[in-house]
């Protein structure tokens, strides 16, 4: 099982980084394949919190090397401060950290006009990091890329094309001095992810975002500008498709996004306000308050054929403790009528009221929980709900943001591939 991707199988926020991290160390690299300032992922160890934005959530396992495959784009002051806090915290990338020259480069101009779309009209509700626009720019053939920034020439070149005009000083000496901070770290990731990959290494593909936010197959336009599914590994760093051996999908044990977009099970009662204070739901990377609801199935199951997960990883579990009945969106109603699954047009998912089956709740706290035989019966049936509601097993759970806090299922598919998980977790 040498290719393995790790993902987002709803709107973000899954707890990607907390499961990342924990099973970083079975892999020899970690590599991002799409995203960049937008993310935010927590990982939190021995009582300290990271909160990681470009660099790939296994950068604390002190094994793995990191990648930040081509498909990234990176803001310049952001990876920058990331690094150094990274550092102040202790951590080692001496070596250990490879950004690909082909990766794109966030300029102050695509943070302008991300603003500017913002409080314009067709507001989407983005994270205002200029990643919309920087995509934009690569798919337009006028990008600033990694490679553009080693060579003063090429960069001045370059940036004539991507403003329309020659680049002042102003806008030339922070991006010379980026390609200065970044020269040893630059790297052809796709061909150092391939060597390892024919020598046998263990690769992690790390998703950002999540399935629902991808710009072909989320609910566009509230989605972001870069492929988040499975599919978008293999043009996010540059490996073909038979390199993707196994898909985890990670899912949160109900609903949240951030931004504007459809979220059926929105709950804008003080259910949804429990949600949000109980899950802690802030925007890790904007602080924004982010949208609450139950548990949907049809989005995790369009998620789960999608990706082709092989299994599940779901988190927050310890969020639902304190509640009485806890529902799972079976099905939608749409016109008076039950769709069998999504909406024919995406647009449509805004329109739909979901169909729920109701669980009893728990009334009792999780977090200790080591073996899942631990868990309270309630909780186990509410996670075989899903299971048959999703069509996927759920291999691992998370109680809690600690990395130890997580329950492996024995036999189950990641526990089959990474043999090594189970005893560092008992
Ligand atoms: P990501 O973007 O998918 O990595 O997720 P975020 O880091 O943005 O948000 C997930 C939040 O939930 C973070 O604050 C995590 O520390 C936290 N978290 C992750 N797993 C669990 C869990 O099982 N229980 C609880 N209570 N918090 C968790
Ligand atoms: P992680 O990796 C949740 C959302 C924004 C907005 C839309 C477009 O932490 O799961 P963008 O700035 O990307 O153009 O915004 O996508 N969004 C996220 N929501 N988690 C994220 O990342 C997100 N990255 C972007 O809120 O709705
Ligand atoms: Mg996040």
């Amino acid at each position: 099982m040498p290719g393995y991707a790790v993902i987002g199988a709803q709107w973000g926020d899954e707890g990607k980084g907390k499961v990342i991290d924990l099973l970083a160390s079975s892999f020899d690299v970690v590599a991002r394949y799409q995203g960049g300032p937008n993310a935010g992922h927590t990982v939190k160890v021995a009582g300290k919190i990271f909160r990681l934005h470009h660099v790939p959530s296994g950068i604390l396992n002190p094994r793995a090397v990191c990648v930040i495959g081509n498909g990234v784009v990176l803001d310049p002051e952001s990876f920058q401060s990331e690094i150094k806090e990274l550092q102040g915290s202790g951590i080692d990338l001496t070596g250990r950290l490879f950004v690909s020259s082909r990766a794109h480069v966030i300029l102050p101009e695509h943070v302008r006009r991300d603003a500017a779309a913002e409080d314009g009209g067709g507001r989407i509700g983005t994270t205002r990091r200029g990643v919309g626009p920087c995509y934009e720019a690569k798919a337009g053939r006028r990008g600033i890329r990694v490679e553009d920034l080693l060579d003063p020439e090429r960069l001045r070149a370059r940036l004539a094309v991507a403003l329309g005009e020659p680049p002042t000083r102003s806008v030339m000496e922070p991006l010379q001095s980026f390609g200065a901070f970044l020269r040893p770290q630059v790297a052809d990731t796709t061909d150092l992810l391939n060597r390892r990959l024919d020598e046998g290494a263990r690769v992690m593909f790390e998703g950002a975002q999540g399935t629902l936010l991808d710009v072909d197959h989320g609910t566009y336009p509230f989605v972001t500008s870069s492929n988040a599914f499975a599919g978008g590994i293999c043009n996010g760093l540059g490996v073909g498709p038979t390199r993707v051996d196994g898909v985890l999908g990670v899912m949160k044990a109900y609903s949240t996004r951030v931004g504007e977009g459809p979220l059926p099970t929105e709950l804008t009662d003080a259910t949804g306000d429990r949600l949000r204070e109980r899950g802690r739901e802030f925007g890790t990377t904007t602080g924004r308050p982010r949208r609450c609801g139950w548990f949907d199935a049809v989005i995790a199951g369009y998620s789960a054929r999608l990706n082709h997960l092989d299994a599940v990883a779901l988190t927050l579990l310890d969020v639902l403790d304190t509640f009485e009945t806890i529902r799972v969106c079976t099905s939608y109603r749409h016109r008076g009528k039950v769709l069998a699954g999504l909406p024919p047009a995406s647009w449509e998912l805004g329109e739909v009221e979901p169909v729920y089956t109701d669980v009893p709740g728990w009334m009792q706290e999780t977090s200790g929980a080591r073996r899942f035989e631990e868990l309270p019966e309630n909780t186990r049936r509410f996670v075989a709900t899903l299971e048959a509601a999703v069509g996927r097993e759920v291999a691992l759970v998370s109680v809690g943001a600690e990395r130890e806090r997580a329950i492996l299922r024995p036999g189950s598919k990641l526990d089959q591939w990474l043999p090594d998980l189970a005893p560092r977790l008992h």
